[in-house]
């Protein structure tokens, strides 16, 4: 094994170390992500699933790993580098700016001049234009929010996660790390959400999902990948394992090789 088998991952990470002072966070840290799948990255509080994304995606900087894309080395040190490349992180609480419309929110940094000489003089943005590409992406995500024009803060946290999970799609991402999407919703929320990211896969990107939620896993994710103590504790086909197995995984109660 090892090595970067072209086409197969869209996302490989290899040998990913951390460390905040005396305490490493991760520990030589492998990662494959495959096209088309969504991954669950699973453990318990603290085993290093977030550090491990921020690393991998710029919001952290590295002690030691690489980072493999379409199976060619990236350099990765900041989040807009990891956006180029075209993988979008979606966390909990920094997903949407409240004082902004939905339309803004979906846009914000990339938004559309009007392409007439005046547009191209004083940057007038084009409104008409992004809430069209707003009406047909919600349409195409199934996602039921007709009043983009609203303040952020004015809609449920099930709704504000939605509009997050479908800036992924927007902009032709290839990669989605979601942080924990659903720690902060409601049951129905959630299920919303969930729907929401079976739906990214549909719509061709990959995915790795941090998630406490073992029936989110089961229910919604390819592969598992479980960490414990800053280290790969194990990769499992989620058709091979059921939730006992997972939490004997995590907790350590059931020993793996880290295959
Ligand atoms: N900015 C930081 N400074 C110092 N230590 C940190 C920092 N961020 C994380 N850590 C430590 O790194 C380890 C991994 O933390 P991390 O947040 O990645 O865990 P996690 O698996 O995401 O946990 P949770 O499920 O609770 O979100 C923990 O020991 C944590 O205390
Ligand atoms: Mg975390």
């Amino acid at each position: 094994m090892g090595g970067s088998a072209e086409g197969q991952y869209v996302l490989e990470a290899r040998g990913v170390t951390k460390r905040f002072g005396g305490i490493t966070a991760l520990d030589s840290v492998d990662l494959e992500l495959r096209e088309g799948e969504v991954l669950a990255l699973v453990g318990d509080n603290g085993a290093g699933k977030s550090t491990l994304v921020k690393t991998i995606t710029g919001a952290l900087s590295r002690d030691a790993g690489q980072i493999f894309f379409d199976g060619r080395p990236v350099q990765i040190e900041t989040p807009s580098e990891a956006r180029n490349i075209g993988i979008e992180t979606v966390y909990q609480d920094l997903a949407l700016v409240n004082e902004l419309s939905i339309t803004k929110n979906i846009f914000l940094g990339r938004e559309i001049i009007r392409d007439n000489i005046l547009g191209r003089l004083v940057g007038a943005l084009d409104f008409k234009k992004m809430e069209a590409s707003v009406r047909d992406l919600f349409s195409r995500l199934d996602i039921r929010i007709s009043d983009i024009y609203r303040e952020a803060q004015s809609f449920s946290g099930g709704q504000r996660q939605a509009v997050a999970l479908s800036k992924t799609v927007m902009f032709g991402k290839r990669v989605a790390m979601l942080d924990e999407p659903t720690a902060a919703l409601g049951v129905r929320e959630s299920k919303m959400a969930m729907d929401l990211v079976t739906s990214l896969k549909d719509h061709g990107l990959s995915v790795i999902m941090i998630t406490h939620n073992m029936q989110h896993v089961l229910n919604h994710c390819d592969r598992v990948m479980v960490m414990r103590l800053g280290k790969r504790a194990a990769v499992r086909d989620v058709s091979d394992v059921d939730g006992d197995t997972l939490v004997g995984l995590i907790t350590g109660a059931i020993a793996a090789g880290s295959g």
